[in-house]
């Protein structure tokens, strides 16, 4: 090795340690600054100036195959779904592709509000797709992925056409066709904008208590007993997906025992804090909500896959065949429809195989 290389080697190994305890010294003893790699894979937002954008392409054909097999079955073939979500496509015209705002969203009589009329900027739908969908395997598309099934989803909105290659170089263009382009405004408080002559300020403010600080109140929405089941069961009005569990209005409230009275049930399993009195298929019930299984699966009808009660008719006392279909997903026992492969603990896996193999009850 040449001096010269050993003089540089060793300044490189220096200026390494300089740099560390240079960061270790900010916070002695507090973790370490995250590196490069580390920040990369969190910054990922995609501004309405295309600033994060990475570079890519897909064409609106490439889209059509991402969408049908990772999108349709909760959004429907062409965005129009109102299931799982409120629809994305529709609403749209040719004139509002022209000026740029959508003239549905001022009548109050128009049925609904759906994605494409709202969003102004293709940046938004690229990133929501980028870092939100498939609801299921959030992040897992490439971005080609991303500007081809963006691309197909302006397609169905007659935003682009059939041939159609989107791509970070004319991504400009198609923000310029986007029908709800001039319907964002910053005349209100929350982001004051340049219309403002004043100070570009939020119309909140707030300081932080640090020391000798009030209680915090605790605010819960109540309903009061005479009202409670007034419109019917909550629970059974609710959409299968998300956390939002609903009341049992059919039976009275339970009386409250302080904070424990809003841990949700798919929170506590597997925790020392399980009651005893936690049947099977409660257990059951809250795994199958806490792994989404639910966004998919309701107990007793079919949803995008079938009911639990039916798997359970086809499938009675098969638990290692199902353990081996939760596990590497499935195809064509109950349809075209093909349930992706589901990752969770074995153990839970294996109570919810129990359950469904004893009929899956509620
Ligand atoms: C398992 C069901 C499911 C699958 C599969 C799925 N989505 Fe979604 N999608 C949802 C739900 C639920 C929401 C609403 C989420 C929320 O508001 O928190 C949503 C929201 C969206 C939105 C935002 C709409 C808005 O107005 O906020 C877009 C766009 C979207 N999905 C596109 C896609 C694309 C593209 C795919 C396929 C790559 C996909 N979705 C796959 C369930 C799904
Ligand atoms: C994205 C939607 C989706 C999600 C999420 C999902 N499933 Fe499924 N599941 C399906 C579909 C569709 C089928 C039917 C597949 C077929 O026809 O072979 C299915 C089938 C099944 C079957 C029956 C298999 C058979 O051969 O009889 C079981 C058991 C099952 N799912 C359990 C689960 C469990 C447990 C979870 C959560 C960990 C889950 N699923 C999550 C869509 C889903």
């Amino acid at each position: 090795m040449s001096r010269f290389l050993k003089v540089l080697l060793t300044c490189a190994v220096l200026c390494m340690a300089f740099a560390a305890t240079a960061q270790s010294s900010k916070y002695p003893g507090v973790g370490r600054n995250a590196t490069p790699k580390e920040v990369a894979q969190w910054d990922i937002d995609v501004r309405p100036d295309f600033k994060g954008l990475p570079v890519g392409s897909g064409s609106v054909a490439k889209g059509q195959e991402v969408w049908e097999a990772k999108c349709a079955h909760c959004h429907g073939v062409f965005g129009e779904s109102n299931e799982v979500f409120s629809p994305i496509i529709g609403g749209t015209s040719a004139e509002d592709i022209r000026v740029g705002r959508v003239a549905n969203l001022s009548r109050p009589d128009y049925p609904g509000r759906t994605t494409i009329m709202k969003v102004p900027t293709v940046s938004t739908l690229w990133d929501y797709i980028n870092r939100a969908m498939p609801w299921t395997a959030p992040k897992s598309l490439s971005a080609d992925e991303v500007y081809a099934v963006t691309a197909f989803l302006l397609n169905l909105a007659n935003v682009l056409p059939d041939d159609f290659v989107m791509s970070d170089k004319n991504i400009q263009d198609v923000q310029a066709r986007m029908p709800n382009r001039n319907g964002m405004t910053t005349q209100h408080g929350l982001w004051m904008g340049k219309e403002f002559a004043g100070p570009a300020k939020a119309d909140t403010a707030n300081v932080i208590c640090m020391k000798h600080c009030k209680p915090e109140p605790q605010l819960a929405s109540l309903l009061p007993a005479f009202a409670r089941n007034a419109h019917g069961n909550l629970k059974e009005q609710n959409r299968v997906v998300g956390q939002q569990l609903g009341a049992d209005t059919t039976q009275p409230e339970k009386p409250s025992t302080g904070p424990k009275a809003v841990v949700t049930d798919a929170s506590v399993v597997g925790t020392a804090s399980v009651k005893p009195e936690k049947t099977e298929s409660q257990i059951a019930l809250a795994l199958l909500n806490k792994y989404s299984c639910t966004a998919c699966h309701a107990v007793d009808k079919k949803v995008v896959g079938p009911g639990f009660n039916e798997v359970a008719q086809r499938q009675s006392g098969k638990t290692d065949y199902l353990l081996g279909k939760i596990k590497s997903g499935s195809v064509g026992v109950y349809g075209n429809i093909p349930m992706p492969p589901q990752t969770l603990p074995e153990a839970d896996a294996q109570k919810i195989v129990e359950w469904i193999s004893k009929g899956a009850n509620k």
